[in-house]
């Protein structure tokens, strides 16, 4: 599934509680200590917890639950997807199951590269793109080709959770950097935050879990920070783009990419949002053509696209690409925008702040003073509303207390359920 419903813990993060791997020893039995961190001696996975709980009220009784806890899409992929699909499949060329080379199929990478090219304005060619199980894929493989143990990634916090274990098995090191108002960056903290093992920043725009568009601004600012700090490493920084939720906006809000501002940029994405297709793993990244070692990068990310076992992205999903986002297919974000908007409005009558939802599908709103300063804050909360049959992700799971995560990947039942819910518990 999507987002982190399989996340049974978080890896290596710069000042995070998860203990040294000696911690692991006694009980690691047949995993690698690597492995044994993560799962056994890391701190929990909130989000994995909520999950489960909302199965077990569900087993309880049969009141309805309200389960806000997963980004799991909740629309169906668009009626594109299905007539792509047949048609592809009652035409098959011959050979279309077969193996491929790892970085997919050419003619798929050449509309990618295209299709991109377009978009950034950036000259990417078919080799520049590698086409992977999704943007989770796409980051292992890249973690993998560029990553030593022990360098750090630095990352604008809330962040997606999953990071840390990314991050973790490479032995790599998460460090998050705090943002700004309304989780837009803050450039002068990046700078602060890069020292000598400084090896990615991470971005990911439009945002899990705070819906933050990353602004043309405060991306100028960093593409001089980063070019800046750069000089003074043995390798440049490398901006890794994160952007499966692009093509979820609400209002015709651009997304700015550094694509276009720093040479040093891997952008990464994948189609499980936009055209819900979660399940099926297909994405892609693509090298800037100005990146310094572009040809050696791309070698490597297809190397570790075969050795890490995915051998190459599902290849229906490739086929199907082209035939779908010529017409530029997607799901119907106005459902995931109204759901958003309603929320935002309950939760700030009750005296949540909550920034104007523009993307995605999740709220990540600020506990009002009289609840952050009670006991327990978002926790306590987040138990209070469990009471009330609604699971939400306290904020001290994206490692910023005195919030929730909310994901409105529901349908309107859900949505007037929490509302309701929030009403009585605050
Ligand atoms: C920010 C972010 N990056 C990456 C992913 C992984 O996406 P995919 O399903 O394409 O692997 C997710 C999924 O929730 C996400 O929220």
């Amino acid at each position: 599934m999507a987002d982190d419903v399989a996340h049974g813990g978080s890896g290596a993060a710069r000042g995070s509680s998860a203990p040294a791997a000696a911690g692991v020893d006694g009980v690691r039995g047949p995993l690698s200590r690597r492995v044994a961190t993560t799962l056994l001696a890391s701190r929990e996975s909130w989000t994995r917890r909520m999950f489960e709980l909302a199965g077990q009220l569900r087993r309880a009784s049969p009141e309805p639950v309200y389960d806000l806890s997963l980004g799991n899409p909740s629309l169906e992929p668009p009626s594109a997807w299905r007539e792509a699909v047949l048609r592809l499949l009652t035409d098959e060329p011959s050979g279309m199951h077969r193996y491929m080379t790892n970085a997919g199929f050419p003619e798929v990478r050449a509309f990618v590269a295209a299709r991109e090219a377009r978009r950034y304005g950036v000259a990417f060619e078919p080799n520049d793109i590698t086409m992977s199980v999704g943007a989770a894929g796409a980051l292992n493989v890249l973690a993998q080709a560029t990553l030593d143990p022990g360098d750090e990634v630095v990352v604008p916090a809330p962040y997606f959770s999953e990071y840390e274990a990314y991050c973790a098995t490479v032995g790599a090191i998460l460090v998050p950097v705090a943002t700004g108002p309304e989780f837009g960056l803050d450039v002068a903290a990046i700078d602060r935050a890069i020292g000598p093992r400084t090896r990615w920043l991470l971005l990911n725009s439009p945002n899990n879990p705070t819906g933050a568009i990353y602004r043309e601004d405060e991306l100028d600012a960093l593409a001089v920070v980063l070019a800046e700090r750069s000089r003074d490493l043995p390798r440049p920084i490398l901006v890794v783009e994160d952007a499966p939720y692009r093509d979820l906006v609400y209002a015709g809000d651009a997304v700015p990419s550094m694509l276009s501002r720093y040479p040093d940029t891997v952008f990464v994405t994948s189609h499980s949002k936009d055209l819900g297709l979660a399940g099926e793993r297909i994405g892609y990244l693509a090298i800037s053509p100005r990146a310094a070692g572009r040809d050696l990068l791309a070698r490597a990310v297809s190397y570790c696209t075969r050795v890490l076992g995915f051998v190459n992205a599902p290849a229906l999903m490739q086929r199907v690409l082209p035939l779908l986002l010529a017409n530029e297919a997607r799901v119907d974000v106005s459902v995931y925008a109204r759901n958003c908007r309603r929320m935002a409005g309950a939760l700030r009558e009750l005296g949540f702040e909550v920034p104007e939802p523009k993307a995605g599908f999740f709220l990540f709103p600020r506990l009002p003073a009289r609840l952050r300063d009670e006991s327990g804050g978002d926790v306590a909360l987040t138990e209070r509303l469990v009471e009330a049959r609604t699971v939400v992700v306290p904020g001290v799971a994206f490692g910023t207390p005195g919030y929730l995560r909310l994901s409105l990947a529901v349908d309107e039942a859900a949505v007037d359920g929490a509302i309701a819910a929030f009403v009585r518990t605050c």
